[in-house]
């Protein structure tokens, strides 16, 4: 299949900052904002077009794993003994991403200081370049919020780094920052879109990868949804094995199949959008609380709308909760405006659902996930036909 692989990941990194942005409180579009900072400082450094795409990826991946760290509404905060687990958690979630080159300790060492009081107290020598250009990026962009471009936050970023350097920064990588982060450079970014942006520095790159690579990508991501909530453990991977199940059934060609698969594996990345009071509250939600819940297939239609050739993926994702009568969310569309594909994921979620167990429910055996379904479908909510047949195959 082929796919612009930073083009995805910076799309889905949106969901990873609402992550970050609950924990540390950081910005919309951090963790592009530290990839674009990373590929400037990188092409001080002359680097090439791969290993820029490599520390590009990184540096939009760099906490990929804080979902995992506070597992189970476990929120361990920031506590430096057991924080360093971000980024090792971090590592090896990316082990099998495509990357050009090996980016071992890219992500491992993102939070080490020069002065080795980091989390894991490398000396400088120990630590790749490129983790030491993320920590910059992050930290000058948790500290000063770059993205609010004004000659007074440039001097705000001037005394961060100053007083810094040599501490957190070496000095050498400040020097390179600041030859192409100068106060002039940093004002004509004011009013700019951080994806036009990042894709002038780094134009998109279309390549053919085996589909068995793009899984493994989408993955990750759907476990980052599945630790949002101890309660979804594996419900986005288990609803994309059974959507590829019965995609086969219906005889779809194999490549309508993988990309059933990316649709299911992502459907509900929108729920990294949703706060975890809600995810694991062990109660029926209120009528609010229910409408914030439901927020979560817009978000995930808001997120891979970005992504170019990802449409038909878009809409199998995003209309998961949909209704053949209307009364679904997030668009209330009607059963003559869902294919057959927006309703066999619909149908899949459902089922998968009822089989979990969650925080008021027990999860349920087929034959009564097939009554509910059945009911479900006799009242005019979901498609009869997708239903009996989902009897048949799973
Ligand atoms: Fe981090
Ligand atoms: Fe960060
Ligand atoms: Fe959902
Ligand atoms: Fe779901």
């Amino acid at each position: 299949m082929e796919i612009d692989m930073n083009g995805v990941i910076f799309a889905l990194s949106y969901a990873l900052d609402k992550v970050e942005s609950e924990l540390i409180g950081v910005s919309v579009d951090h963790a592009k904002w530290v990839a674009y900072m990373s590929v400037l400082t990188g092409k001080t450094y002359d680097m090439s077009f791969e290993q820029l795409s490599d520390l590009a990826s990184c540096a939009a991946m760099h906490d990929n794993a804080l979902t995992q760290y506070n597992a189970g509404g476990r929120d361990r905060g920031l506590d430096p003994s057991v924080f360093g687990l971000h980024c090792t958690i971090g590592q090896d979630n990316i082990a099998d991403f495509p990357f050009y080159g090996d980016v071992d300790g890219f992500i491992t060492y993102h939070h080490e200081n020069v002065d080795g009081t980091g989390l894991f107290h490398k000396r400088d020598d120990e630590v790749p370049l490129a983790a030491k250009i993320i920590h910059l990026a992050d930290m000058v962009d948790v500290t000063c919020n770059v993205k609010d471009v004004s000659a007074g936050n440039y001097k705000s970023i001037l005394n961060y780094l100053n007083s810094n350097t040599g501490l957190m920064f070496p000095r050498e990588l400040v020097h390179h920052f600041l030859t192409k982060f100068t106060e002039d450079f940093y004002l004509s970014l004011k009013g700019r879109s951080i994806n036009d942006l990042l894709s002038e520095e780094l134009p998109h790159n279309l390549r053919e990868y085996p589909f068995d690579q793009i899984r493994k990508v989408m993955n990750v991501f759907g476990q980052i949804v599945d630790y949002k909530s101890s309660f979804t453990r594996s419900h986005s991977f288990s609803v994309a094995e059974k959507v590829t199940k019965m995609a086969r059934f219906y005889g779809y060609d194999e490549s309508t199949v993988e990309r059933m698969y990316i649709a299911g594996v992502l459907h509900d990345i929108g729920k990294m959008a949703v706060s975890n009071d809600i995810l694991e509250k062990p109660a029926k939600l209120s009528k609010t609380e229910f409408a914030y819940m439901q927020t979560h297939a817009w978000y995930t239609y808001v997120i891979l709308s970005q992504i170019n050739g990802f449409e038909d993926i878009t809409e199998w994702a995003s209309l998961h909760h949909e209704k053949l009568n209307g009364s679904g969310y997030p668009f209330g569309k009607t059963g003559k405006d869902l294919s057959e594909k927006d309703r066999l994921v619909a149908c899949v979620d459902i089922y998968q659902a009822l089989s979990e167990d969650r925080p008021y429910k027990k999860g349920m055996d087929h034959a009564k996930c097939m009554s509910i379904m059945r009911d479900m479908a006799s009242r005019g909510l979901i498609d009869a036909r997708i239903t009996e047949d989902i009897d048949k195959k799973l």
